[in-house]
Order: C-alpha cells, then sequence, then structure tokens
C-alpha cells in the first residue's frame, strides 16, 4: 500500500541538517522542506517593518499573512526571492527570537503540515519529529561538536564575503541553540523515538550515506513499511 513518507531531521544550528536534508530529498524524489528558512523569512518582514522582535500580536499578523513558497532550495516571501536575504547573520538571532513566540510557531506548523500533507518530504527543524510531524515514519537528530557546527558556519558566512571570527561565530551559535533549547514552546530537543546521529568528524557524503541506511532499513522502497 502506497503511503507517504516523512523523514524529520532535528538539531541545533551547524549540525549540518540543511546539505544532508537536501541531498536525502533528492536521493529519495522527495520534497525538500526547510522550516528555518520559514522562521527566517517572518524575521526577515518583521527587521524590515520594525517590528520589536517581542511584540507577540504584531508578529503573529505578520506569520499569518506571510505568503511562503520554498521550491529546491529557494524561498519566497510575498512573492519576492529572498533566498539570500535571509542568510545574513543578523536574520539567525532574530529568527530564533520570532520562533519563540507561540502564536508565530502556530501559524507557521500549520503551514509546514500542509506542505508535509501533500507529499513525502524530508523536513528540517527544531520541533519536526515532536510537533509538527510527531508520527513521521523516520526521526533524526542530527548534532555536532559546536565548535564544529560553529567551524560550518563560518565558511557558510566567509563564502557570504563575511569575516566573524570563529570565536563570535561560536558564541553567537551556541546563544542561539540555548536560547532554542530552553524555549516554553516547542523548544529544540530529541524526540524519544529519534535516532541520534553525531556528525562530527564526518564529511556531508558521510552523513548523507548514514542517514540513507536509516531511512531504507525503516522504509521499503520509499514507502513507509506497514506494521
Ligand atoms: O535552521 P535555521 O538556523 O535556519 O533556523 C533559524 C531559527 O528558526 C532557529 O534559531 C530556531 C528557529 N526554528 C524553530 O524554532 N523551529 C523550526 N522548526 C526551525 C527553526
Amino acid at each position: 500500500m502506497d503511503k507517504r513518507v516523512i523523514v524529520a531531521i532535528d538539531g541545533p544550528a551547524g549540525a549540518g541538517k540543511s546539505t544532508i536534508a537536501r541531498r536525502l530529498a533528492s536521493r529519495l524524489g522527495y520534497l525538500y522542506i526547510d522550516t528555518g528558512a520559514m522562521y527566517r523569512a517572518v524575521a526577515l518582514w518583521a527587521l524590515r517593518e520594525e517590528i520589536p522582535l517581542d511584540d507577540a500580536p504584531r508578529l503573529e499578523q505578520l506569520a499569518l499573512h506571510a505568503v511562503i513558497s520554498l521550491d529546491a532550495g529557494s524561498i519566497s516571501l510575498n512573492g519576492e526571492d529572498v533566498t539570500t536575504a535571509i542568510r545574513a547573520p543578523e536574520i539567525a538571532g532574530a529568527a530564533s527570537r520570532v520562533s519563540a513566540i507561540p502564536a508565530v510557531r502556530r501559524a507557521m506548523v500549520r503551514q509546514q503540515q500542509r506542505l508535509g500533507a501533500t507529499a513525502s518530504a524530508v523536513m528540517e527543524g527544531r520541533d519536526i519529529g515532536t510537533v509538527v510531524f510527531p508520527g513521521a515514519a523516520v526521526k533524526i537528530y542530527l548534532d555536532a561538536d559546536p565548535r564544529v557546527r560553529a567551524q560550518r558556519r563560518l565558511l557558510d558566512l566567509q563564502a557570504r564575503g563575511e569575516s566573524p571570527s570563529l570565536d563570535e561565530v561560536e558564541l553567537d551559535i551556541r546563544q542561539r541553540d540555548e536560547r532554542d533549547r530552553t524555549r516554553a514552546d516547542s523548544p529544540l530537543m530529541q524526540a524519544p523515538d529519534a535516532i541520534y546521529f553525531d556528525s562530527t568528524g564526518l564529511s556531508a557524503a558521510e552523513v548523507e550515506q548514514g542517514l540513507l541506511r536509516i531511512v531504507r532499513e525503516r522504509t521499503s522502497n520509499g514507502k513507509e513499511i506497514q506494521r
């Protein structure tokens, strides 16, 4: 019997979720859904509108009215391609702050559930296996040593022409993880039935192979095994 498959990948910043989720989705022929990009889009809009990042009622309105579309690695907000704009360093922190607001989360989670209801998908974020798709066929918690995560994020930033120090990037990542882990609503945590995968010291190809094996063990020919 055919059944849609959701592969949920959660974990802290810089663990390699986006790279691996994109590669896995392409190998499996599934949709790739980057939920962090959705929170970043709301944060970008809030900064442009100069809405304070703790103004829950106004941020809720933005989240409800944001027309976000994700398409093979690019993202648009209200018809504008914001793929590059949402990767600016100040957007990461702002996204972490707006994502702590329950009403913003409710609006985003609804969109994410709608997207995942249409086709098999690899969805990555912080609460996919715990809140968005608690019944996902495959749940992975992807982690790595904080210094290694900072090094990866530094490479991303350097590719954008930015030149912060490694210590600055690491501090930024640690603060963001702390906020994402300790917020009251849907904090970053490993679902009890998620598989913990440490990508420290592994290449993207090695992580992809490892996760592909896990997905294949839990599914058959891309279809969820009926138990
Ligand atoms: O994955 P990312 O770095 O693009 O995510 C940006 C922020 O969005 C992150 O600090 C926490 C938040 N986020 C979230 O709360 N829930 C998700 N499912 C995805 C991201």
